[in-house]
Formats: structure tokens, C-alpha cells, sequence
């Protein structure tokens, strides 16, 4: 059985490494990533494809008689590589262009929860700088400023002056060279106090299958303060969700939204990513939906799953989630992203990583931790791995604890060594401060 992940992330590195783990894997199960990266090289059984192109891709697919394809990052299906490979007759998991407007348009999703009654914050849209500016003189800070686009989590601004809110606006819609991207338009937003938590669920279109929780640590330094990153590291189960309010995300958020992409005619197969605020009433308010899994939350709750992966896919693409339940290992899994000089502005590439081979060629015998790759690459001219993006490496482990979970997977994380890394020190303490 040959699978394909697309992307070459940590969540992608995590999702071919759990495929792989199938029992069908000792029927030659074998599983390609394109592109993949220097971790998916190393791992047996996966093999790195250096293919970019959805037309090339479904080809592949084709050729090779690929059972099904998983797509990881936001980019191709905005592209519309589900739609490619459903018209081509090819099996894949993940939602078509227009139900990943979720994700790729802002405005798109907030009035689709406006019209659908899903709690997020009040917002308003806006295209041009002038009337933007006008309704931040009514509302005033902090507000929140969001690029509408694709962004990988950094088009977003918590301005907590009025003068920072003036200035993001013109920055983004003005032109001005800024690192926000040339965005269309905003979304001016309600600054929402409370807790972050991630509610990634699986949908295949009629029914949905709640995956474990996680929350991530969005912000570069400790503490959570500096700017905004696709993420420094995360942790499941998020103890900040109870089993009631688990009820009530599902209710307001996840079956809403099921029946709002119905009521609309519109139909989601993939990943759904809630990114929720818990706030200090007990209430959730919808911040984001992301078409994709969580990176680096995909590394810490593929650590906890131990159900068969390629089986929840296939009953995902077969509409048949409601007759399937997925296992989770009750341990706390926890992953530290380690990321390069310079993220997220302008990541350096091409340090060399020291401490790696030994510690993937060594999987201890419990295999209690796993180290993810991202932006890593090995350019073959025997200067071993070296960094190639932003976020390098996720090292994840799994403690009876999050505390012990956060120990294991420091004490790997401080082998590993390359110029310029960053690493935060307090991944988890959120979780910590809860469970005292
Ligand atoms: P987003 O990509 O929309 O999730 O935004 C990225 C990050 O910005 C979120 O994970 C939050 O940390 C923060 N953020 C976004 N919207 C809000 C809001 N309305 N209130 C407070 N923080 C927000
Ligand atoms: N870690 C947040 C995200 O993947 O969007």
C-alpha cells in the first residue's frame, strides 16, 4: 500500500510518521512526502518526493496507484489540490478550494460565523486605509489587526495603542514594505482576554471525530510575549477543557459550523482546526479556523493517538467517521519547537545542526519521545543536516505528567545544538499552573 503526505513541516513529518505506524505496515506499507524533509528522509519506510506541482502530483498519485493522499499545509488546498485529485478519480483527504475559505479568507470566515450564529469576536472588514482608521478612532485599543489571507499565523497584530493599531493598518493596507504581506484587506477585531486552546477535529463531510486537545504557544519569547509565530510548541490534553466544555465547543462551534457549511451547500472533508479563546466567563469564542492540522500541535496529539491513522483517513474519505472511535495514550505529550536565527521575520538558513543522528538512529526502546523535523536539509555534500527554514525541529515526548512530559522533552531538545536557535524554556507552564 503506497500513501502520499504533502508538505514538508513537522506536522507533516508527524502525520507520515503515524501513517507508517499502521499495522498494515507489515504489508509493505510505504509512504511518500513531497516534499518531505531531512527528518522524513531518515525515517524507514518513508520516502521524499521533490515534487511541488498539483498537476505532477496527481500524475504521481496515478501512476503509482497511491491509495490515498493527506494533505498537511494551508497552501495547496487554497491552490485547489483536492479538487484536482477528486476530478482526477484519486482518494485524498483534506477539504476543496471553497471550503478552505475557512482558512485562506478571514472575512470570509467571520461572516460565515456571523451568519451562522459560532461565537467569535466582533469585527469589521475593511479594504481601504481611511475608513479603517476612522472606525479605529470609535473602538480604540487594544484591537486586534488581521491581514486577510494566508499569513501561516503571522498577518495577525494585538495593538495595544491606538498609535501601534493606526500604524498596522497603514503598513497593511498602505503598501509600505511591511512583513504582513500584501493583504487585500483586514479584519479589525475585538481584543478577546482568556485562554487558547486548539480543537482540531477530523470531518469527512457529514460527521465529524473530535481529536484530542491541544494548545500551542503562538508568541517567539517566554512568557508569551514578542510577536506572533506559527507556533513554539504545544501540549495535549489541554486541561483548560473540561469534559463540559468539550460539549459545549462541539455544540456551538464544531456541529454549527457542520450545519452552517450544509446549510450553505457546501461540503467539509479534512482537518478542521478550531482556534478557540476560552474566556474568563467560561464561555469559547472562535478566533480561527484553520483547514489543516495544528503545527506543532499535529506532533503532539499524532504522539498521543493510538489508533490505526490510515484508518481513520480512510473512513474520513468514506463518510463512515460515525462508525469508528479514535484511542488516545492518557499520557501528556509535549513538543518544543527549536527555530531558526532571525523567525520569524527573516530565518537564516544553512546552520549546522549538532547532537541529531544519534538521537534518531537511537529511538530509546519505550519510544517516549520523537524529534519532528521542519525546516531541515541534508544537501548531500556531507556537512550533515543543516537548518533550511524557520521553525527546524519539534522534539516531543511523553510524560505521566506535563511537567514530566516538558522534562523529557527539554532533556533531548539541550543535545541538540545549532547557531543562532531558539528555543523557548517554558513550554507547558500554562498546563503546569492548572494542574498544581
Ligand atoms: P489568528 O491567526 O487569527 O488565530 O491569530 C493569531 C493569534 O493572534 C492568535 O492565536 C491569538 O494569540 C491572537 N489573536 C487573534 N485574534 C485575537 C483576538 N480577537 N483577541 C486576542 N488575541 C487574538
Ligand atoms: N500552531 C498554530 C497553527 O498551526 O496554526
Amino acid at each position: 500500500m503506497k500513501l502520499l503526505v504533502i508538505g514538508g513541516g513537522g506536522r507533516e513529518h508527524a502525520l507520515a510518521w503515524k501513517l507508517l505506524q499502521s499495522p498494515r505496515a507489515a504489508r509493505a506499507l510505504k509512504v511518500f512526502v513531497a516534499p518531505g524533509n531531512a527528518g522524513t528522509a531518515l525515517e524507514d519506510g518513508i520516502e521524499n518526493l521533490p515534487l511541488s506541482g498539483i498537476p505532477e502530483l496527481v500524475e504521481f498519485a496515478r501512476k503509482e496507484s497511491v491509495a490515498f493522499t493527506v494533505v498537511g499545509p494551508e497552501a495547496p488546498l487554497a491552490a485547489g489540490i483536492v479538487d484536482a485529485f477528486l476530478a482526477a478519480g484519486l482518494r485524498i483527504f483534506g477539504p476543496t478550494r471553497a471550503a478552505a475559505r475557512l482558512e485562506s479568507s478571514k472575512a470570509y470566515a467571520k461572516d460565515f460565523m456571523t451568519r451562522h450564529g459560532i461565537p467569535t469576536a466582533a469585527h469589521a472588514s475593511f479594504s481601504a486605509a481611511a475608513p479603517a482608521h476612522d472606525y479605529l478612532d470609535k473602538v480604540g485599543a487594544p484591537i486586534v489587526v488581521k491581514a486577510d489571507g494566508l499569513a501561516a499565523g503571522k498577518g495577525v497584530v494585538v495593538a495595544r495603542t491606538p498609535e501601534e493599531a493606526h500604524a498596522v493598518v497603514d503598513a497593511m493596507l498602505a503598501g509600505g514594505g511591511s512583513s504582513h504581506g500584501e493583504a487585500a484587506g483586514i479584519v479589525i477585531e475585538e481584543f478577546l482576554e482568556g485562554e487558547e486552546v486548539s480543537f482540531i477535529v477530523m470531518a469527512d463531510g457529514r460527521h465529524v471525530l473530535p481529536l484530542a486537545t491541544s494548545q500551542d504557544h503562538k508568541r517567539l519569547k517566554e512568557g508569551d510575549q514578542g510577536p506572533n509565530t506559527g507556533g513554539m510548541g504545544a501540549y495535549s490534553p489541554a486541561p483548560v477543557v473540561t469534559p463540559m466544555l468539550h460539549a459545549r465547543i462541539m455544540r456551538e462551534v464544531i456541529h454549527a459550523t457542520m450545519a452552517g457549511l450544509e446549510h450553505e451547500g457546501e461540503s467539509y472533508t479534512g482537518f478542521l482546526y478550531a482556534g478557540l479563546m476560552v474566556t474568563p466567563d467560561g464561555g469559547v469564542k472562535v478566533l480561527e479556523f484553520n483547514c489543516r492540522m495544528g503545527d506543532p500541535e499535529a506532533q503532539v496529539i499524532l504522539m498521543r493517538l493510538k489508533s490505526d491513522l490510515v484508518e481513520l483517513v480512510e473512513h474520513a474519505i468514506d463518510g463512515t467517521l460515525d462508525r469508528i472511535e479514535a484511542e488516545w495514550d492518557r499520557r501528556t505529550a509535549l513538543g518544543v519547537v527549536m527555530a531558526a536565527q532571525g523567525y520569524p521575520e527573516a530565518p537564516r538558513k544553512g546552520d549546522v545542526i549538532h547532537g541529531l543522528p544519534a538521537l534518531l538512529s537511537a529511538a530509546t526502546p519505550e519510544k517516549d519521545f520523537h524529534v519532528f523535523h521542519a525546516g531541515t536539509a541534508d544537501r548531500g555534500d556531507g556537512t550533515g543536516i543543516v537548518t533550511a527554514g524557520g521553525r527546524v525541529l519539534c522534539v516531543a515526548a511523553l510524560g505521566d505528567s506535563v511537567r514530566m512530559a516538558q522534562r523529557r522533552a527539554y532533556d533531548i531538545a539541550e543535545q541538540i545544538h545549532f547557531g543562532g536557535c531558539q528555543m523557548r524554556r517554558d513550554i507547558g507552564y500554562r498546563a503546569i499552573g492548572q494542574k498544581k
